[in-house]
């Protein structure tokens, strides 16, 4: 079968992916949708166990730092999406082992826009429909002080969810919120953010 579009999504055996993941393969039957992930503690494929047997779903067992391997995937399967979920993404870890955050989270990201800039750069239509959607964490602007530690009069607290849920502030993080990480995790999402952002101010890759 030919599929309209082909969709690498990676991390996605893990807890926010695998329901990513599930979306695509159900809402998209055009599209191909490539789990690549190299199922480490937080992976686990029988969150999808659901979906493994249709046919516009494929895993591919992979480190996202192998760019060789990525680089030949992305070419074989004709690749015009990435949603990179991937990442180490435990605070506490990270605090005892920042070398394997910065290795997968830092490290890992470059290689696939690395291999997916040699790639689409190759074709003729070059970046026109091509994307990599990177996804990042609020954890990368610091905290939020508790400017309403009560939550009366926040946005946030309806008559409903007032009983269950106080908001702690009144402030927000938006795009142009300054950078302030504090842990191993957050400074290496954080750098992932920035080398994303370089290959879209020097390259002309479109990321969102
Ligand atoms: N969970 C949250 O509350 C939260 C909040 C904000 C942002 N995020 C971001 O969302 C994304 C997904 O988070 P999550 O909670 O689902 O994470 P998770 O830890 O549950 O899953 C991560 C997945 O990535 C895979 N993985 C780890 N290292 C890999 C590598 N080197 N190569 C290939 N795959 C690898 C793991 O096997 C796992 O399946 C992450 O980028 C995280 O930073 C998460």
């Amino acid at each position: 079968m030919t599929y309209k579009r082909t969709i690498v999504i990676t991390g996605g055996a893990g807890f926010i992916g695998s329901h990513v993941v599930r979306l695509f393969v159900n809402k998209y039957p055009e599209y191909k949708i490539i789990n690549l992930d190299k199922l480490t503690y937080a992976g686990n494929l029988a969150n999808l166990k659901d979906i493994e047997d249709k046919p516009n779903y494929r895993f591919v067992k992979m480190d996202v730092c192998d760019f060789e391997a990525f680089y030949r995937l992305i070419q074989d399967e004709k690749v015009d999406g990435i949603i990179h979920l991937a990442a180490e993404s435990h605070v506490d870890r990270s605090i005892k082992d920042p070398f394997t955050f910065a290795q997968t989270n830092v490290m890992g990201t470059l290689a696939l826009l690395q291999a997916a800039k040699l790639y689409w750069e190759s074709l003729p239509e070059r970046y026109e429909g091509k994307r990599f959607y990177h996804i990042s964490t609020d954890e990368v602007y610091g905290a939020l002080s508790l400017t309403d530690p009560d939550g009366i009069e926040s946005p946030f607290t309806t008559a409903a969810s007032s009983e269950h849920h106080h908001a702690y502030g009144r402030d927000f993080f938006l795009e142009t919120t300054k950078y302030n990480p504090h842990s191993p995790y957050s400074a290496s999402k954080a750098s992932s953010d920035h080398f994303v952002r370089a290959f879209h101010d020097t390259y002309g890759m479109r990321p969102s």
